[in-house]
């Protein structure tokens, strides 16, 4: 099996997940939960080396305070419950979004799992949390006309390079497949510039009953898929190369 070097998913589905069951909200949130431990375990078993999972979005503060304490609360006890196995698997912790915005308990235990799992370097488990691409880009924008207005960048060499490494995802390599669950077809102000040439599958299953079969389906489904990457097939016989810019 073709396996992507990093896989993103948008976990969708919690809320119907519960609802068809007349059970509150944050009940599917929980089932989420254990899909997570599933996944993570899965594509770290698979050898997939970086997994970002959109997990709260910027515009997730927006839901009623009941769910969003839930959700924070679930956050911190998922990290409280996985910091052994994260250990144990070489998985290193990172966050993209403003952080910053969570309450204080969340935001210490994801710096503490953050600090204690750098130098685990088998898996990277990258959580979007208060995450908007819009945000990232404009935030991105303003760091490079910073450092532009403190003369240490020349306008002219802003180029993808510079973008790519001002956005909370520098160093990591763009997403080879997005997965998003429940049906819904969209991307929702996710890794906008990060999924220029990324590959989407959609699945109709609801986040809490996504399982390891579920993703297998999907990883079989990008192992047929040729990437082109704009050029034309005889130019991409080797997988997942990346050829230079410029192509459409
Ligand atoms: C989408 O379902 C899911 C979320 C907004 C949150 C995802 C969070 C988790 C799975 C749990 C916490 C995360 C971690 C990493 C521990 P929805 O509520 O939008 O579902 P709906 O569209 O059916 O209402």
């Amino acid at each position: 099996m073709r396996i992507p070097r990093h896989l993103a998913i948008i976990m969708d589905g919690n809320g119907r997940w519960a609802e068809q069951r007349q059970l509150p909200r944050i009940a599917g949130h929980h089932r989420g939960v254990e899909t997570v431990q599933t996944v993570v375990k899965e594509c770290r078993g698979l050898g997939i080396t970086c997994l970002t999972l959109y997990a709260f979005s910027s515009e997730n503060w927006g839901r009623p305070e009941e769910e969003v304490n839930a959700l924070m609360g679930l956050l911190a006890e998922y990290l409280r419950s996985e910091l052994a196995t994260m250990m144990s698997r070489g998985i290193r912790l990172k966050v993209i979004g403003e952080a910053n915005r969570l309450p204080a308990e969340a935001r210490r235990i994801l710096e503490e799992t953050v600090a204690s799992t750098r130098d685990n370097h088998d898996m990277i488990l990258n959580l979007a949390l208060s995450y908007g691409a819009r945000n990232e880009l404009v935030r991105a924008a303003r760091h490079l006309a910073n450092e532009a207005l403190a003369g240490r960048l020349a306008p002219e060499d802003i180029d993808d390079a510079a973008v790519a490494g001002a956005l909370d995802t520098a160093g990591l390599p763009d997403p080879d497949l997005l997965i998003r669950t429940s049906g819904e077809m969209r991307i929702s102000n996710f890794l906008l510039w990060q999924l220029a040439y990324t590959e989407l599958y959609f699945s109709e299953v609801l986040w809490p009953d996504f399982d390891e079969r579920e993703l297998r389906r999907a990883l079989n489904e990008y192992g047929r898929r040729q990437r082109r990457f704009g050029l034309i097939g005889e130019q991409v016989r080797t997988d997942d190369c990346c050829p230079g810019e410029g192509h459409h």
